[in-house]
């Protein structure tokens, strides 16, 4: 079963959500009322859940093997936002707010990696997601006990942050738009909305930590 949308109306997993609307063609450099427009439309997929994914329509037959090892990347850096979370309240440490949007942020992400990861566990029984975020783990850490932004400054991270968001709602709009595996198509449309709504969160605080920070193009 799909969420309700915005209008009261649940919506089958045949639908087109957001009619016309090609989520790769989004620009994020736009501005004014074509892009809220926009961006509203695109977010009509919001809250959606794992177990309402139209897993039952998977068809293994549609899937390209060349896409395969991207997803499970996809799943293991996506997965691992929780340790990115601690390192974003540590850098904000006196900004409760933003706290709370950042683990907010990071249920979010946990999810995307927790539906890539068992779309690639049918794709290939062989691939055991928990085990993979293990070595991924084991190899790799965010430098969570830092207090200050590897990028030089808390603006420079909220930038960094909305740069990462829109790179990564493109990626999955092309995976969504291009793929003709229905689950993954479904996945990746989600993950892109929600995708762009966290690039939204994040220009806020930007706007935000500029201000504040009073940063200018030559300290930036
Ligand atoms: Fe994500
Ligand atoms: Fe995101």
């Amino acid at each position: 079963m799909n969420p309700a949308a915005p209008d009261g109306k649940r919506r089958g997993h045949g639908d087109e959500p957001f009619p016309g609307t090609n989520l790769s063609r989004y620009d994020p450099a736009a501005d004014g009322a074509a892009q809220d427009e926009a961006v509203e439309r695109i977010m009509v997929r919001a809250h959606w859940r794992i177990d309402e994914l139209p897993w039952d329509r998977f068809d293994a037959g549609k899937v390209d093997p060349d896409l395969v090892p991207l997803i499970k990347a996809a799943a293991l850096v996506e997965f691992n936002a929780d340790d990115y979370t601690a390192y974003l309240c540590n850098v904000f440490k006196d900004d409760p707010e933003f706290q709370e949007a950042a683990r907010g942020w990071a249920i979010e992400e946990v999810q995307h990696g927790e539906a890539l990861g068992r779309w690639a566990e049918l794709v290939d029984p062989s691939f055991d997601f928990r085990a993979a975020v293990e070595r991924f783990r084991a190899g790799y850490r965010v430098p969570i006990d830092l207090d200050a932004s590897v990028r030089g400054s808390r603006t420079g991270e909220m930038i960094a942050r909305c740069m990462v968001e829109t790179g990564t709602s493109s990626y999955y709009a092309a995976i969504g738009d291009s793929t003709d595996e229905p689950v993954l198509k479904e996945i990746c449309r989600n993950i892109a909305a929600d995708e762009l709504r966290h690039y939204k969160i994040f220009y806020t605080y930007a706007k935000k930590y500029l201000d504040r920070e009073g940063l200018t193009k030559f300290n930036g």
